[in-house]
């Protein structure tokens, strides 16, 4: 059951790139089912293909774009066929993103570079073809998928940490550049989500090591891993309406794991023992 209304997004075109996988393939979904139309954006054609099926079977109008992020004229493509279908881009999602574990002291600049090239040039070439647009209509919404770690280290993903970083930057600027014209910006910061590129990418270089999502679970808070609809909730909020007056924000959807203390690192353990009874409030404490 969802939690929103069912034509939130009735009228509305939503780009995703990378949105034929994992947390990009919820986010499509949700945002189809709530009534938009959708634009699946990434370079596999087979999977593209694979999830407009499953998409336009649930009867979400779906069109797919074979492109790389890193190819300009690709992204232009992807764009003018956004156009011809949907005649707008109201919201464009950078999504599409590469990452694999490697220590850094051994990171190839090429390692390096083709991160920073999908994951922040890719967001800049896809903005940059989508944003006159928006600007003529004035109105749209650009959401960048980020993490939350580049603040406090991402131990062994250099790449992708400088990458998101830099991502983080150009959302609060395009913010505060493009707000005149009715145009916000947002990022989500996802926590840890077993897709299967996130699996794939962790096992790169490490074949000896299990994925260590599980034992992650364990310093989550809320105490799960993230799924990708938690993220695909948290986008639909964040794109529509109901945020109008927010922008320049990097949303943590990550059940508080990036919180400043764990919970599980706190001396008295993760609660309250049920035979503690709280405690009085003292006197003029407010
Ligand atoms: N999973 C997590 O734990 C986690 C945590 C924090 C943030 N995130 C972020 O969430 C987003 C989605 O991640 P995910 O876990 O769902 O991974 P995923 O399933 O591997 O998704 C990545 C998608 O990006 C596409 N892509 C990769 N390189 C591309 C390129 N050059 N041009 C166009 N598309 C490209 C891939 O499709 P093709 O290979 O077909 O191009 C794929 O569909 C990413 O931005 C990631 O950094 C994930």
């Amino acid at each position: 059951m969802s939690h929103f209304v069912a034509k939130l997004y009735a009228g509305k075109s939503v780009v995703i790139t990378g949105g034929a996988s994992g947390i990009g393939y919820a986010m499509a979904r949700e945002f189809g089912l709530h009534g938009a139309g959708v634009v699946l954006a990434s370079r596999s054609g087979d999977r593209l293909d694979a999830a407009a099926r499953r998409l336009r079977a649930l009867g979400v109008r779906c069109e797919t774009a074979v492109c790389d992020v890193r190819n300009e004229d690709e992204v232009a493509r992807a764009v003018e066929l956004t156009l011809d279908h949907f005649g707008a881009v109201d919201v464009l999602v950078n999504n599409a993103a590469a990452n694999f574990w490697s220590p850094a002291e051994t990171m190839s600049a090429r390692s390096f570079r083709t991160v920073v090239d999908i994951d922040l040039l890719g967001t800049f070439h896809c903005t940059r073809a989508v944003v006159p647009h928006m600007i003529e209509q004035q109105s749209g919404v650009v959401l960048n998928i980020v993490v939350t770690d580049p603040h406090r280290g991402f131990p062994y993903f250099a790449h992708a940490a400088a990458a998101k970083a830099g991502v983080l930057g150009l959302t609060t600027t395009w913010a505060r550049e493009w707000g005149r014209h009715g145009i916000r910006v947002n990022a989500i910061a996802p926590g840890p989500t077993p897709s299967e590129g996130a699996l794939s990418g962790m096992a790169v270089g490490r074949p000896d090591l299990p994925p260590s999502f599980e034992r992650h679970a364990q310093r989550v808070p809320l105490g799960r891993l993230a799924r990708p609809e938690d993220t695909a909730a948290a986008a639909l909020f964040l794109c529509s309406d109901a945020a109008a007056y927010i922008t320049g924000v990097n949303l943590a959807v990550d059940g508080g794991v990036s919180l400043p203390v764990p919970t599980s690192e706190l001396p008295y353990g993760t609660g309250v023992p049920a035979d503690v009874a709280p405690t009085e409030v003292p006197a003029g404490s407010g």
